[in-house]
C-alpha cells in the first residue's frame, strides 16, 4: 500500500475520504499537522505540527455493511502492536477505539464509512497518536498522556511504518476470515474494560453495568443490575470507568 506523507491539511481522514469519493485506490496518509483535525463525537482532535502521529488509511473491503466497525478495533490492535515494536510501551485497548497507558488516553482511532445502496464503498481508519505533547490542555490534562511523557525514546518513521506493516497484517486475516473470531481472545487479553464496573454513555441513555469484554463480533457484553447481559454496538457510544476514564 502506497504511504504518502504531507506537511499539513485540515483533517487525513477528510482527505481520504474525498479521494476515495474519486474513485482512490487503497492508500495510507500521514500528515504531520491537521487544521481540522476530528475526533469521534463530533469533537476536534488538536494536531499541532510535530506533536503527534496523524494518519488514516483508506481502503475498499468486500464485506458486509455491519462489519464494517470491525476495522476500528483492527486499527486498535496493530497499533499496540506497532507502539510495542517501536517503543517498548505495552499499551492497553479501550473499547471501542483508544489506547491507553496507565489509565491515561495516548491515542484514539476514528473510522468513516462511505456507503452506496445497501453496500460497503470505502472505509477510512484514522489514527491519531499522542507522540511528543509534554503538556495538554486543562480539560484533557487529567486524562490524556504521550510516548514521551512516559520515557520513550523512538523514531516517528518506524513507528508509521509499523502501523501500517501491522494494521495490513491484521487485515489480511480479517479479510480471508470474515471474523473478528480469531481476535477476540487477543482483543480481551489488551483491553482495560474486561471485568470493569462501566458507565455507558449512549445518546439519551446513560447507565451503569458490569462489563464482561468483547464477543466474535467485537461487541462489547456487559451484565445489567438486573442481571440481564446487554450487547453494545460501537458507534455512537462510549464506555467509562465509574471513577474516571478507564
Ligand atoms: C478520538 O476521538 O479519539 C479519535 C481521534 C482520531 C484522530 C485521527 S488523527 C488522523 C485522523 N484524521 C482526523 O481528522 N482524525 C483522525
Amino acid at each position: 500500500m502506497n504511504i504518502e506523507r504531507i506537511e499539513t491539511i485540515d483533517s487525513t481522514n477528510e482527505e481520504l475520504i474525498r479521494r476515495g469519493r474519486e474513485g482512490a485506490m487503497p492508500q495510507v496518509l500521514i500528515a504531520k499537522e491537521q487544521t481540522a483535525g476530528r475526533g469521534r463525537l463530533g469533537r476536534t482532535w488538536v494536531s499541532k505540527k510535530g506533536d503527534g502521529l496523524y494518519m488514516s488509511i483508506l481502503v475498499r473491503p468486500d464485506i458486509p455493511l455491519e462489519k464494517a466497525p470491525l476495522l476500528s478495533l483492527i486499527m486498535g490492535l496493530a497499533a499496540h502492536d506497532a507502539v510495542k515494536e517501536a517503543t517498548g510501551i505495552d499499551t492497553r485497548l479501550k473499547w471501542p477505539n483508544d489506547l491507553v497507558i496507565d489509565g491515561k488516553k495516548v491515542a484514539g482511532i476514528l473510522a468513516a464509512s462511505e456507503i452506496e445502496g445497501s453496500s460497503l464503498k470505502f472505509i477510512v481508519i484514522g489514527i491519531g497518536i499522542n507522540m511528543f505533547q509534554e503538556l495538554f490542555p486543562e480539560e484533557i490534562s487529567a486524562t490524556a498522556t504521550s510516548l514521551r511523557l512516559n520515557g520513550a525514546k523512538f523514531n516517528r518513521e518506524d513507528l508509521e511504518n509499523s502501523i501500517v506493516k501491522s494494521f495490513n497484517r491484521y487485515y489480511d486475516i480479517f479479510i480471508r476470515e470474515e471474523s473478528f473470531r480469531a481476535f477476540t481472545e487477543e482483543y480481551n487479553s489488551l483491553t482495560v474494560n474486561v471485568g470493569r464496573r462501566v458507565r455507558v454513555i449512549e445518546p439519551g441513555n446513560e447507565y451503569e453495568a458490569d462489563s464482561m469484554g468483547v464477543n466474535e463480533d467485537g461487541e462489547l457484553l456487559v451484565r445489567l443490575d438486573n442481571g440481564e447481559t446487554k450487547t453494545i454496538r460501537s458507534g455512537e457510544v462510549s464506555v467509562r470507568g465509574v471513577y474516571g476514564y478507564v
